[in-house]
């Protein structure tokens, strides 16, 4: 193998940079040359890809978002944005592709090496924690702990005045984020898409924090409940209720994409970029690299996208048990 392409796609992930760099320097190092494509899939049937050494990817480690450029692209749903992509990646001499990205992405990616020649692995890079093949993706941890930061800061005012706040994490069909932040920031509760709400027992359970002394109260809402916090909120207090609670609606939303890589997802980027170009080497295919136990594992592509991972029962019975 002479040559190959990477792209990273779909929603940007703090990290991402790191799994670059580290897919560039060890294709560098095994003698292969690398194209990056940029603005993910719809650069790729478009051809806008070029060739990126190791002097490119240098200090890009603490940058957040991803500098190959990423998007949702609606063309390559269809086959024939497919067909177009293989087209150029043809023309392009590419032998193998690696793709940085969630489950959309890493299903466009199955759907690419199903229909070409050109053998594909993935990469885990997401915020959402939502892959089968890898017990932490790429931005993961970045991203819990930026929400982590605002919800420290929700805290204070929220004691200050004594009151409730519900916080909207991002996480549209998992409740990864919203356990995590529940559990670290200590909140009262977590809202998950995996679980139905009660929501008389939840007005209760704040009532009864309220009453025993608290000063605040963080209800952390993942963004996949219906209607997000806002609907959470009108739901348990509409206003014509007679309950005198002051609380507050908050959403994080896209700062949680942001900012720089934490320590975990630069160094599970080096470790999973390094290991998918070694895959493509060991003449791989339709697999996406992850770390499980903090061993690498293959995983095929198909199981990695269509069986979503969720946040395990075990760490929301935690929440609640600590929630007092
Ligand atoms: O996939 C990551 C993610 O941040 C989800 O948590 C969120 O639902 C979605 O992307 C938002 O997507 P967009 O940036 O396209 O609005």
């Amino acid at each position: 193998m002479q040559r190959i392409a990477v792209l990273t796609s779909g929603g940007d992930a703090p990290g991402m940079n790191a799994a670059l760099r580290s897919v560039v320097r060890a294709a560098d190092a095994a003698g292969v040359e690398v194209l990056g494509v940029r603005d993910g899939y719809r650069g790729l049937h478009r051809g806008w890809m070029e060739p990126i050494d190791a002097r490119a990817v240098s200090g890009i480690l603490h940058i957040g978002g991803t500098i190959l450029g990423t998007a949702r692209s609606h063309t390559f749903r269809s086959i024939e944005g497919r067909q177009d992509a293989l087209k150029m990646m043809h023309e392009h001499g590419v032998e193998g592709l690696i793709v940085i990205g969630g489950d959309g992405s890493l299903k466009g990616a199955d759907l690419l090496a199903q229909e070409g020649d050109v053998p594909v692995v993935g990469v885990p890079g997401t915020i959402d924690n939502d892959l089968t093949g890898s017990d932490f993706t790429i931005g993961f941890d970045t991203a819990v702990n930026t929400a982590l930061e605002a919800v420290d800061r929700i805290r204070d005012t929220a004691s200050s005045h004594h009151r409730l706040f519900f916080i909207e994490v991002m996480g549209r069909q998992a409740g990864w984020i919203a356990t995590y932040v529940g559990i670290a920031g200590g909140a009262t509760a977590a809202l998950v898409p995996e679980q139905g709400v009660d929501l008389d027992a939840l007005r209760d359970r704040v009532r009864d924090s309220f009453d025993m002394g608290k000063r605040f109260c963080l209800v952390v809402v993942a963004e996949g409940q219906p209607g997000g916090a806002r609907a959470v909120a009108e739901e348990i207090f509409p206003a014509d209720s007679d309950v005198e609670l002051d609380h507050r609606v908050t959403s994080l939303g896209h700062m949680q994409r942001g900012g720089s890589p934490s320590m975990r997802d630069r160094v599970l980027g080096a470790r999973l970029g390094d290991a998918a170009v070694q895959a493509l080497l060991d003449d791989c295919n339709r697999i996406m690299v992850g770390e499980v136990r903090l061993e690498l594992n293959h995983c095929p592509l198909t199981t990695a996208w269509s069986q979503e991972s969720h946040p395990p029962s075990h760490l929301l019975g935690l929440l609640d048990r600590l929630a007092r």
